[in-house]
């Protein structure tokens, strides 16, 4: 059941769970996906970055084959089809092509601006029944290459942006896109007490989950946080055992080589990865 992701994102809010997002790249990510969270009757959240967008031939190819999967597959969990960091114009495509929920991402522009364009995408989402997610503080690492340097947002920013209207609000607090660094210092634990405590009933968004100590993802969500972002991780456990599957030479078994057969353990790894995570988020359960 394809839906916007307010309802979801406020139940868990109420309910101190998160929901995962869980970017996607193809057709195995997307029936991965769904087929793990129909599994443990979760809530999910699709993400689709631009670049992956573009990978997939565009939005209306992606949403044309979400809508198709979900309907095929019999999934009865709620889904939501996300815009993943959007631009102002790729927001503004997503609504045209039938997304159920966009991200705006204008925390590399001033505050001033990244406001007034968030003000306008929210009006505009919310007349076609969308969710939209805001972002103030750049998240850190590498996407579709802008690179951020894992800033901590201004409470203060959080709670102007907050009460623009928006569904939820993705606030850099030390996360970056992709592997963490040795020297990493870890979720700033300080600064989302004081945006939770500014921004209230708002369900904050936690980016780059990919290799996030289970206890801090604990303590995120005790403090506040209610849709963690995973894409990293899904695309290393599905290199790994395509990897493993051609190194023991199965593709050159029998009819090993065929693409059904060939993707079939790097699905596989995702599902039980996706399934970890629900089960860490507390998700399971909750559709
Ligand atoms: P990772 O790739 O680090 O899991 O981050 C995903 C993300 O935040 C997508 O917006």
């Amino acid at each position: 059941m394809l839906v916007n992701a307010k309802e979801m994102l406020d139940k868990a809010k109420a309910g101190n769970y998160a929901v995962g997002q869980f970017n996607i790249n193809n057709l195995e990510w997307t029936k991965a996906v769904l087929l793990t969270a129909e599994e443990e009757k979760a809530p999910v959240i699709l993400g689709v970055s631009e670049g992956a967008g573009k990978y997939m031939t565009g939005f209306d190819t992606v949403a044309a084959m979400v809508k198709a999967m979900d309907k095929s597959l019999g999934i009865t969990v709620p889904v939501a089809l996300h815009l993943d960091h959007g631009t102002y114009d790729g927001a503004k495509k997503c609504i045209e092509a039938g997304f159920t929920s966009i991200m705006f991402d204008g925390s590399s522009l001033p505050i001033e601006e990244n406001i007034a364009k968030t003000k306008e995408l929210v009006a505009l989402a919310h007349k076609n029944g969308m969710s939209i997610e805001a972002e103030v503080g750049a998240i850190g690492g590498e996407e579709d290459g802008v690179i951020g340097m894992g800033e901590c947002a201004d409470p203060q920013e959080c709670k102007k942006v907050a009460d623009l209207g928006i569904d939820f609000l993705a606030a850099g607090i030390g996360n970056i896109h992709g592997v963490y660094p040795d020297n990493w210092k870890g979720l700033q634990f300080d600064v989302l007490a004081e945006i939770q405590k500014l921004t209230g009933t708002m369900p904050l968004v936690l980016h780059g989950g990919t290799g996030i100590p289970d206890d801090q993802i604990k303590k995120a969500i005790e403090l506040g946080v209610s849709k963690i972002n995973v894409n990293t991780e899904c695309q290393l456990v599905f290199a790994a055992a395509t990897r493993e599957y051609i190194e023991a030479g199965k593709d050159k078994q029998g009819k090993g080589f065929d693409p059904r057969k060939l993707l079939l353990p790097g699905t596989e790894a995702i599902k039980a990865k996706v399934k970890e995570k629900i089960e860490l988020f507390g998700s399971n359960g909750k559709a």
